[in-house]
Order: C-alpha cells, then structure tokens, then sequence
C-alpha cells in the first residue's frame, strides 16, 4: 500500500466501457478540487479478454464530449490478486462484478453513493449504447464516492 497516496481502483467487467469512463471522470473531479497529488486512481476488469485495448469509443466520445480526456492512453487491464491490499477503495460497477470480487474481498458498489438512487447497477454500455446515460450514473456516483473520501480521509 502506498502510504502517501489514497488508492482507488474501480472495476467493470471488460475495462474497457464502464470502469475506465469512472477512472476518467473521477480523476477529473479529484483535479477539479486540486488534490491530484493526493490519490492514486486506476480500473481495471475482472475479465481477461481486452487486456491491452484502448476504452471503447463510445466511453472516448462520451469523455470527450465532456471534456474528460484523462483517458488517453489508458489500456485496459485485469485484476490482480492483490487488489484489497494495494488500494484503499475498490469499487464495483455492478453486483456481478462485486459478486466475481468476492474471493478476493468486499468491494463495494460505485451506486451505493446515490443515496436515493434506485439503480443499484451501472448498466452495461457494451451491449446497450447507452454511453450518455451510463455517463450520467457514473458522474453521480464519482462524486459522491468523492465527498464520501474527502469525508474519510479529512481531505478540504
Ligand atoms: P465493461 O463492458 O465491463 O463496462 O468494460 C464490457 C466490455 C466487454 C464485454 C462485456 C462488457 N465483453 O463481453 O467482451
């Protein structure tokens, strides 16, 4: 465990939609609030069969499209077995990737942070398209998640 930064990795099924869009909007709201120096943010599947490519395009356009470039250069990985050790908050998209995380420790969930919020799952974009809508539930999450951290670890 890094001592000095506060490490947060979220986790999709494939790294290439869902989980690498929060890797990107969540570094831009820690950005945002000039405590950049402070974290250390990556995703990463629990499935191997992408390792190695770039996000989809649907998740660049959508990032792009809100000034979210942090994605460049980012290609996807899988977990690794020491995950729990190595990061602070590990971050599940949906149930069946928090459920797939299981063997190694409890994840939570990115929609746990949407007190209201019925949807409990980020929805998959890779099957759906639905990338703006997917945007939209990981930028509430990312935020709460934020503040909730921020709360945590006495950050301003
Ligand atoms: P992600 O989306 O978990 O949000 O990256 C998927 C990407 C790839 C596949 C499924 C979901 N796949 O079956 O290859």
């Amino acid at each position: 465990m890094n001592k000095d930064k506060i490490g947060v990795m979220f986790v999709c099924l494939g790294n290439i939609c869902r989980s690498p869009m929060a890797e990107a909007v969540f570094t831009h709201l820690v950005e945002e609030r000039g405590l950049s120096e402070r974290f250390k943010i990556q995703s990463s599947g629990v499935g191997p069969w992408h390792v190695g490519e770039r996000p989809h395009p649907g998740t660049i356009q959508v990032l792009r499209q809100h000034d979210m470039a942090a994605i460049n250069g980012k290609r996807a990985q899988q977990i690794k077995s020491d995950l729990f050790t190595s990061f602070d908050y590990v971050i599940a998209m949906d149930t069946s990737n928090q459920s797939d995380l299981k063997r190694l420790g409890n994840a939570t969930l990115l929609l746990d942070e949407i007190v209201d919020g019925e949807v409990k799952d980020v929805p998959d974009p890779y099957y759906e398209r639905n990338f703006n809508y997917v945007f939209e539930l990981v930028k509430q999450g990312c935020s709460k998640l934020l503040d909730r951290i921020c709360q945590e670890q006495g950050l301003g």
